[in-house]
C-alpha cells in the first residue's frame, strides 16, 4: 500500500488498443500499477475488463500500445509475464470431475513443481482457503463460493507476484464476499499486487488503493475511491411518493424553490441537499405548507455509485426495496 512513487510499476501500460471487427473495445488504456497495490477495474458491462485482463495476462494480444507485467514485457517476454502472474478468470477454471486437491496438484504439475513440493503447496493452499475439509471431495460438489475460493487457490500454486482477478466476488453471497476480500487483503499484505475487475462499487471502495472507471473504450477516470467521489456533484435527498396527488402537488412546489428534479413514472423527487438536519428541517417545512407527506424520504451522501453512473452515462436507477442498486446480476 505504501509503495514508494519511484518503485518500478507492477503494472504499467500505455495507449493499449483491441477491436473485434468493427467494434472498438479499448481506445488506448493507459495504466500504472505501484506493487503491492490493489488496483480495481470498474466498469459496465461489456466495457472490456475482461478484454484488458486476457492482454495483460497474454491470452490475447493486443492490436497497439505496450505493457509491462512484473517487469516483462507482455509482447516480448510473454513467457516471462506468464511466470510472474496469477490469473482467475471470470469463469471458474476449476475441473468438478476431480477433486479440490487433484485441481491443486494438476496447477502444480503445469508450474513444474517437484512432487512433493507440489503436494505441501497444495495441502498448504488448500488449509489457508478453508478447503482441507473438502479436499477429497469431487469439486462439483462445492459451493459457489468453495470453488471461487479454490479458484484463487489453484492462482496461487506458483507464488505469483502479481495475479489478476476477474470478477472474484460475482455471484457469491455477503458472507463469502467478505471473505473473498479478507483473502485479497492477505495476499497484498503478503507483497501481492492485485489487479481485479469488479461490477461492484462497494467493493472497489473496501479494496481497492486505486479504481479506474472504464467507458467506451477508454479510463473515464482514475484515483483513489475518495478522489472519484469528489468527481461528482454533492448529496441528495429522496423523496417518494405512492399517491400519484401527493407526487403531483409535491412537484411544483419543491422543483421552484430547490430545484428539485422528478421522475413522474417512479413517483420520486430528487432534492440536491447536504443533507443537514437544517436542510432536512426545511424540506420539511415546506411539505407541511403544501399539505403533502412523503412516504419515504432517504438522504444520500455521494458515493461510487454515483460516480459510476454519472462516467458511464447511465441513469441512477431507482433502489428496489431489498436489493442493493448497484446489483448488476440479473444482467449477466
Ligand atoms: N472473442 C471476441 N470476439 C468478438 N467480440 C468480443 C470477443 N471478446 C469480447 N468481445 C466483445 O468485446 C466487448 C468487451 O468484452 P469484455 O468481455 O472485455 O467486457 P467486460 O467488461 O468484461 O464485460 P462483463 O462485465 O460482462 O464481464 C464486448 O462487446 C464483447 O462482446
Ligand atoms: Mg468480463
Amino acid at each position: 500500500m505504501s509503495t514508494p512513487a519511484s518503485a518500478a510499476p507492477a503494472v504499467s501500460a500505455a495507449g493499449l488498443r483491441k477491436a473485434y471487427g468493427d467494434k472498438t473495445v479499448l481506445d488506448g488504456i493507459d495504466l500504472r500499477i505501484p506493487a503491492g497495490s490493489v488496483f480495481a477495474l470498474l466498469g459496465p458491462n461489456g466495457a472490456g475488463k475482461s478484454t484488458t485482463v486476457k492482454i495483460l495476462t497474454t491470452l490475447i494480444t493486443a492490436d497497439g500500445g505496450q505493457a509491462q507485467v512484473a517487469g516483462h514485457d507482455i509482447a516480448g517476454s510473454p513467457d516471462g509475464v506468464r511466470a510472474a502472474i496469477g490469473v482467475t478468470g471470470q469463469f471458474s477454471a476449476v475441473d468438478g470431475l476431480i477433486t479440490g486437491e487433484e485441481n491443486m496438484l494438476l496447477m502444480a504439475d503445469l508450474h513444474h513443481l517437484p512432487r512433493r513440493e507440489g503436494r505441501r503447496v497444495a495441502a498448504e493452499l488448500l488449509e489457508r482457503f478453508g478447503l482441507a475439509d473438502a479436499a477429497k471431495k469431487p469439486a462439483q460438489s462445492y459451493s459457489g463460493g468453495m470453488k471461487r475460493r479454490l479458484d484463487i487457490a489453484m492462482t496461487l500454486v506458483g507464488g505469483p507476484r502479481v495475479i489478476f482477478l476477474d470478477e472474484p466476488t460475482t455471484g457469491l453471497d455477503p458472507r463469502s464476499r467478505h471473505t473473498m476480500w479478507q483473502i485479497i487483503r492477505e495476499l497484498v499484505a503478503g507483497g501481492t499486487t492485485v489487479f481485479l475487475t469488479t461490477q461492484y462499487l462497494e467493493e472497489a471502495d473496501e479494496l481497492a488503493d486505486r479504481i479506474a472507471v472504464l467507458n467506451d473504450g477508454k479510463i473515464a477516470a482514475e484515483g483513489t475511491a475518495e478522489e472519484l467521489k469528489r468527481i461528482v456533484p454533492g448529496g441528495h435527498v429522496r423523496l417518494r411518493f405512492l399517491d400519484p396527488a401527493a407526487y403531483r402537488a409535491a412537484a411544483p412546489a419543491l422543483t421552484e424553490a430547490t430545484g428539485a428534479t422528478g421522475d413522474d413514472e417512479a413517483l420520486t423527487l430528487q432534492i440536491p441537499s447536504d443533507g443537514s438536519q437544517r436542510a432536512l428541517r426545511d424540506l420539511l417545512a415546506r411539505l407541511d405548507a403544501a399539505g403533502v407527506e412523503a412516504d419515504e424520504l432517504t438522504v444520500h451522501t455521494p458515493d461510487l455509485d454515483d460516480v459510476f453512473f454519472a462516467l458511464t452515462g447511465s441513469a441512477v436507477p431507482s433502489p428496489v426495496p431489498g436489493r442493493p442498486a448497484q446489483s448488476q446480476e440479473d444482467a449477466r
